[in-house]
């Protein structure tokens, strides 16, 4: 399932990343906080578990999210950024990195580092600033399939209607939130009209 946040502040976020006088600071700020608002709204049916703690007048119980259950894994390098508030929001949850390079001839994407602890039973919360071809996500998405996890979500900046189906199609059973499907995939297989490649914003490495 695909659901696409509406909400203007997510939206204006978005479109300061496409703005070309943004930097790569600002650009990693804005990541960090729409990742934080994603993860917000991802986790808004999550339930709650009682847990007895020190209050300050006596004990009692009160709910919380069972962080330690919560696994975020970030398809570097342009999901680094995402990782870090996330993880600053949930700072019990584990995390997990896949390096995935999409090649600029072929567009396939190679998985070049797993480093994904045990997933058996965890929410899994997939973080990909693009999903242009979908191919990289696909494939991350059969890695922790693999792992046999409780659940995968997945949280996406920005994504071209052709790639969203190609990821729909073939993992109908996760749940992807998206701040914002552009018009189309263009020739080159870039998100069009896009934000350029966020990897390259966020760290400087353009041209
Ligand atoms: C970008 C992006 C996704 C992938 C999306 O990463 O962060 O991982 O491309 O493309 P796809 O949907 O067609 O597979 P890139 O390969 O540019 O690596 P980077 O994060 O190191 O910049």
């Amino acid at each position: 399932m695909i659901t696409e946040i509406k909400h203007p502040v997510i939206k204006t976020l978005v479109n300061h990343l496409r703005e070309v006088d943004t930097d790569a600071l600002r650009f990693r700020h804005i990541v960090h906080e729409l990742a934080r608002l994603m993860a917000y709204e991802a986790l808004s049916d999550e339930p709650l578990k009682k847990r007895e703690i020190e209050i300050w007048n006596s004990k009692r119980a009160f709910g919380f999210i069972e962080e330690e259950n919560l696994l975020f894994v970030s398809i570097l390098r342009a999901g680094l950024p995402m990782i870090e508030s996330v993880t600053a929001l949930f700072p019990e949850a584990s995390s997990g990195f896949l390096a995935m390079k999409r090649d600029e001839k072929t567009h396939q994407s190679v998985i070049y580092y797993d480093r994904i602890p045990e997933c058996k039973g965890k929410t899994v919360i997939l973080l990909d600033p693009m999903v242009a071809t979908g191919g990289s996500l696909c494939d991350a998405i059969s890695v922790i399939k693999h792992k046999e996890p409780a659940k995968i979500i997945s949280l996406n900046l920005i994504g071209s209607p052709e790639g969203l189906d190609v990821v729909d199609q073939k993992h109908p059973d996760i749940h992807l939130y998206i701040a914002q499907i552009d018009e189309k995939l263009d020739s080159n297989m870039f998100i069009y009209p896009g934000l350029g490649d966020a990897g390259d914003r966020a760290y400087n490495t353009e041209g």
